[in-house]
């Protein structure tokens, strides 16, 4: 197969973008098929930005339809269990927008209903395909770095004003999206963390709920983790704060590294700290250090369209998946578990034990409880997806 016939769920912000990068050939391997939404004004856009492709009032006709080998899912994030198992089911292979799902329960089962089709399933975590953060990866497993001793990723620059909240009628309700800023867009940072770091053992979570906004979920988040191996993780990040901050600082035996502003330093001790450790005897030593900036290639392409073709590249021709579906499970299980913990009075949450049914039943109990009157109005000016992503 030359190229997958994919067929986009959802023509809202997410994926009218995909579609339109897909029709200029921005993926070599893609060919865009067809396209779906239940909301008629949503596909009489198309009729203009996508002339020519085939519409689809549902996702089950647009599935039965024979025009697609593969789907793109981008509706709201509760749909994503439903409409991968029912593409796998019929067959087709899978990209599935970020997050995976809302909560683990669902993302076990995309993942049994993707091992038992043997279909390709990818999970849309295109900031994989950064090459500052391939590079971290590379180094924390190549043991250059040593220990690992701490990692703090301070997240503040996912501003999201209230016109953002009340964009959507799913948006920022427990009912809908299921959770605020760790669902929406913490996931890549998230998925990041444990991509790089690995996943934590336990974590320990304050959460605040409409602190700055008019919604009922999460704005403002931070969160301890804590592994085996002695690793602490620190992460807090926010959708109230302007300017905000993206730094990431990793603290090792080696030294310290540090991303902020596209720029990623390595302050590279002379010796190990833990070496130097067993036979100094002064009483406030210093340890030399050399201070690196490393380079990292330009990726080449759009974050997105490089996620795609990957995708659409072992379709075609078999080669690995950089963000395979099954992993979705352990940013899905970080994030739940920070839920967790906040929503049991601050508790640790042991993440290789994660209480799925739990988790599941605390969420519904939310969607009970929930006294929140939701408020939507329609954006001024159409939104440009470009200005939502970090790279
Ligand atoms: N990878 C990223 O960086 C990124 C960025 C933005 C959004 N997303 C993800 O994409 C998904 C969609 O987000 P969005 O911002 O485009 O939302 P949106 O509200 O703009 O669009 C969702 C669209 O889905 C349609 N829809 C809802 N239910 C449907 C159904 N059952 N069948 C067919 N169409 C249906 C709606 O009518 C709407 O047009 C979310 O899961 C979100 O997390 C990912």
């Amino acid at each position: 197969m030359n190229k997958t016939r994919i067929g986009v769920l959802g023509m809202g912000n997410m994926g009218m973008s995909h579609a339109k990068r897909i029709l200029k050939g921005n993926v070599p391997h893609m060919e865009l098929a067809a396209v779906c939404d239940t909301d008629p004004a949503k596909l009489a856009t198309c009729d203009e930005n996508l002339p020519g492709i085939p519409q689809f009032k549902t996702g089950e006709e647009m599935i039965a339809s024979g025009l697609c080998d593969s789907i793109l899912i981008a509706v709201p994030h509760y749909d994503h269990e439903k409409y991968t198992v029912e593409a796998f089911e019929a067959g087709l292979h899978v990209y599935c927008e970020k997050p995976g799902a809302v909560y683990t329960l669902q993302g076990l089962h995309m993942i049994e209903a993707a091992k038992k089709s043997g279909k390709v399933f990818c999970v849309g975590f295109q900031q994989r395909t950064n090459p500052t953060f391939r590079k971290i990866r590379e180094m924390v497993q190549s043991g250059e770095l040593g220990q690992i001793k701490k990692v703090v990723w301070i997240v503040t620059n996912w501003y999201r004003p209230q016109a953002y909240h009340d964009s959507s009628s799913w948006r920022s309700t427990w009912k809908l999206e299921g959770g605020g800023t760790i669902v929406n867009q913490n996931p890549h940072n998230i998925d990041l963390f444990q991509w790089m770091f690995g996943m934590p053992d336990e974590v320990l979570s304050t959460i605040d709920y409409g602190k700055y906004y008019d919604i009922e979920v999460d704005d403002d988040v931070s969160v301890l983790m804590k592994y085996k191996s002695g690793t602490v993780g620190i992460y807090t990040t926010s959708t109230g704060e302007m300017p905000g901050t993206n730094r990431l600082e990793i603290s090792c035996d080696m030294g310290k590294i540090v991303l902020e502003n596209d720029e990623l330093i390595f302050w590279r001790n002379e010796v190990s700290e833990r070496e130097f450790n067993k036979t100094n005897t002064a009483v406030f030593p210093t340890i030399k250090n050399e201070k690196i900036k490393i380079e990292t290639p330009k990726l080449g392409m759009q974050q997105h369209d490089a996620l795609l073709e990957d995708f659409a590249s072992a379709v075609c021709c078999g080669t690995p998946l950089l963000s395979p579906g099954v992993e979705c499970i352990n940013e899905l299980t970080l994030a739940d578990a920070f839920y967790y913990s906040d929503w049991q009075g601050q508790k640790w949450v042991d993440t290789n034990n994660f209480d799925h049914e739990g988790y599941y039943k605390a969420l519904e109990e939310k969607i009970r409880n929930s006294t929140y009157v939701k408020h939507t109005a329609t954006p001024a000016a159409p939104v440009d997806m470009n200005s939502s992503f970090q790279k």
